[in-house]
């Protein structure tokens, strides 16, 4: 069916209460009671060993897999535009401002259900080019109507979609944002003003005074503690590691 098509893989799932579609081989889902159940298993094993664990939320945008999509029953990528990552590929579309909101809506299920499977908190991936950041960034946002085409209009889908989260559970919600990444087509030229402004509308403009941020990007055990003592002292952070640990 031509409308059906249109809609975001994510969000038929959720319709047909199937939800092991999304544009990516085996990626795990939020979205039925299995899958709830699923997760409850891991957050109990991650609490059973006294820590704690958030959900991060994404939506793949232009970087869905057009393979994957075509077997889960034909569908198009979708995106803020259609910039294909590869060149000559078909089948994209912009997203309508329906769509737009029905993902805001997708987000906010996914939340809901990660509480109840135990998550603490969940985060936006508002980062490393998937959808939240296409829309952030103009080297993949030249759309003309309320969300792109400005700073203020390109950063109001990740707002949009942390206010949803926020309702939704009303408990940690975190923001993911990566000004500098290269990695899928992603850098403004400038990333001032774009992401300050997204900083300070998430209320995190106090980079870590007030609530803790968590700085990511080429640490190693010989260079965190000149970042923690030094680079960001007045701050509140965690440093992550990710390639060190990945081996
Ligand atoms: C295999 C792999 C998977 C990753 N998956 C995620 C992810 O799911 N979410 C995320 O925010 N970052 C993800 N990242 C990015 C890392 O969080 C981190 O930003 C990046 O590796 C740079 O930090 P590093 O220099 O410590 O590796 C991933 C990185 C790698 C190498």
């Amino acid at each position: 069916m031509q409308g059906e098509a249109r809609l975001s893989p994510w969000q038929l799932d959720h319709r047909r209460g199937n939800c092991d579609l999304c544009g990516v081989p085996h990626a795990p889902s939020l979205f039925i009671e299995s899958q709830i159940q699923a997760w409850k298993k891991i957050t109990d094993a991650v609490h059973g060993k006294g820590s704690y664990i958030f959900c991060q939320l994404v939506a793949l945008g232009r970087v869905a897999d057009t393979g994957t999509l075509r077997k889960e029953g034909g569908f198009e990528v979708s995106a803020p535009i259609p910039i294909p990552m590869e060149d000559g590929a078909a089948g994209f579309g912009a997203l309508t401002e329906e769509e737009i909101y029905d993902f805001m809506r997708d987000f906010a299920i996914a939340a809901k259900n990660a509480i109840a499977a135990g998550f603490e908190g969940v985060e936006v991936y508002g980062s490393n080019g998937y959808q939240v950041d296409q829309f952030l960034q103009d080297v993949r946002n030249w759309r003309t109507d309320q969300w792109g085409g400005s700073v203020e209009n390109r950063a109001r889908f990740g707002i949009e979609v942390s206010k949803a989260l926020v309702e939704a559970v009303w408990c940690g919600t975190g923001f993911r944002i990566s000004p500098w990444n290269t990695w899928q087509g992603m850098k403004m030229a400038d990333p001032v003003p774009q992401f300050p402004y997204s900083v300070r509308q998430l209320n995190i403009d106090t980079w870590g005074r007030k609530t803790p941020v968590l700085i990511v990007g080429g640490y190693k055990p010989e260079n965190v503690l000149h970042a923690i003592q030094h680079e960001y002292k007045d701050h509140n952070i965690a440093v992550m590691f990710g390639r060190h640990i990945f081996g």
